[in-house]
C-alpha cells in the first residue's frame, strides 16, 4: 500500500520557472511514489481576496494548466479543487468546535500577515484558514504533506489538531508529517528571488518572443562589460539558469570559457535561450492544448473531485460516528 500524500496550493495565476523546478517537478516524482491527492485551495485564496474574487475562476485555471503541462499527470493523482469537495467544510466545522482560539490566534502566519495587510483581513474565516488546511489534509487521511518552510507551523497546528481529536474521539486520523521540499531559489532576471511580483519572472507561459526579451534583460556578472573580459558564472543570472536548461558537461565547459573570458554574454543568452525552448516545448505543447480546450480541464477536475469526494465522505462518515453526530 502506497502511503497517501495530500498537498494544496493557493490559485495564484501562472506561475514561472522557479515554480516549475520547485513543486512541480517535485509532485510529479512524488505522485509515482505515493497515493497523491492535490488541491487547489479555492476557499483559502477566497480568505484573503473576499473583497474582490472576480479573478479567481481564471487564477485555478491558469494554475491547473501549468501543473498539467509541467507533469502532473491527473490519471496518476487525484487533482481537484477544494470548494468542489463541499464536505471539506464540513469537516472545518466540526474541527472548529474543538480547536482552541488561542491556538488560531498564535499562529505565526495570522499575526504577521495582518500586521502587514491590516485589520481587513482579519476575518473569522482568515483566522481559521490553518483549520481548513488541516481539514483538507485530514480529511483524505493524508500522511505526508510536502509543502515549503512557510507552511510548517500550518502542519503543526493540524498534528496538534489531530492528537486532540484522537484522544477526545478515538483515533480515527493518521498524525500528518511533513516533508520539506527543498525548493531551489531560482533568481529572477534582475538576481532577486524570482517572483511575478517583483517583475523579473519568467513564466512557464510566455511565449518565445517574451522570454527572449526577458534573457536580454537578463543581469549577468556586471563585471563583464565586453567579450573578452573575464566573468563569473557564480554571480550571473544566466549561468543559473543553464544549470536548469543545459547539460552538466557543457554547464562545465561554459564555466571555463566565461571564466576565460572566450565566450560573451550575447552568445551565452542566445545558447540558454535555445536550450530553454528546447526543455519547455512539451510544455508550451501541453498548455497551448488547454488553452484551446479548457474543457479538458474542467473535465479533469470534475473527474478529480469525484474521486476526493468518495474519499471524503467516508471518513466524515467515520468522524460523525467518533463524535456521535450520527443520528
Ligand atoms: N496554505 C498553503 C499555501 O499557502 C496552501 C494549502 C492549502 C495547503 N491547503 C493545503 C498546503 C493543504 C498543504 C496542505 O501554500
Amino acid at each position: 500500500m502506497k502511503k497517501r500524500i495530500l498537498s494544496g496550493m493557493r490559485p495564484t495565476g501562472r506561475l514561472h520557472i522557479g515554480h516549475l523546478f520547485g513543486a512541480i517537478h517535485n509532485w510529479a516524482k512524488l505522485q509515482k511514489e505515493y497515493d497523491c491527492y492535490f488541491m487547489v485551495a479555492d476557499w483559502h485564496a477566497l480568505s484573503t481576496r473576499y473583497m474582490d474574487p472576480s479573478n479567481i475562476k481564471q487564477d485555478i485555471f491558469e494554475v491547473v494548466a501549468d501543473y498539467i503541462s509541467g507533469g502532473i499527470d491527473p490519471n496518476e493523482c487525484t487533482f481537484y479543487v477544494q470548494s468542489h469537495v463541499p464536505e471539506i467544510a464540513e469537516l472545518h466545522l466540526l474541527l472548529s468546535m474543538m480547536t482552541p482560539v488561542a491556538w488560531a490566534e498564535r499562529c505565526p502566519t495570522y499575526k504577521d500577515q495582518v500586521q502587514a495587510l491590516g485589520q481587513d483581513i482579519a476575518t473569522y474565516g482568515f483566522l481559521g484558514y490553518p483549520i481548513l488546511q488541516t481539514s483538507d489534509i485530514i480529511c483524505v487521511k493524508g500522511e505526508v504533506v510536502p509543502v515549503g518552510q512557510d507552511q510548517l507551523p500550518h502542519l503543526e497546528l493540524a498534528r496538534e489538531i489531530v492528537r486532540r481529536f484522537n484522544r477526545l474521539y478515538g483515533d480515527v486520523f493518521p498524525e500528518p508529517q511533513s516533508k520539506l521540499t527543498e525548493f531551489p531559489m531560482v533568481p529572477g532576471t534582475d538576481g532577486r528571488k524570482m517572483s511575478k511580483s517583483y517583475n523579473n519572472a519568467i513564466l512557464m507561459s510566455d511565449d518565445p518572443d517574451t522570454v527572449w526579451k526577458k534573457l536580454k534583460h537578463t543581469v549577468t556578472d556586471p563585471q563583464k562589460i565586453y567579450k573578452g573580459d573575464p566573468g563569473r558564472p557564480e554571480v550571473c543570472n544566466i549561468f543559473y539558469y543553464h544549470k536548469l536548461f543545459n547539460t552538466k558537461e557543457r554547464c562545465c565547459q561554459i564555466e571555463g570559457e566565461c571564466q576565460s573570458g572566450s565566450l560573451g554574454c550575447a552568445a551565452d543568452k542566445k545558447e540558454l535561450y535555445e536550450k530553454l525552448l528546447e526543455y519547455m516545448k512539451p510544455v508550451y505543447e501541453k498548455r497551448k492544448e488547454l488553452e484551446e480546450n479548457p474543457k479538458i480541464v474542467a473535465d479533469l477536475l470534475e473527474k478529480g473531485g469525484e474521486r476526493a469526494r468518495a474519499t471524503v465522505r467516508q471518513t466524515l462518515k467515520e468522524v460523525k460516528e467518533a463524535m456521535k453526530i450520527n443520528y
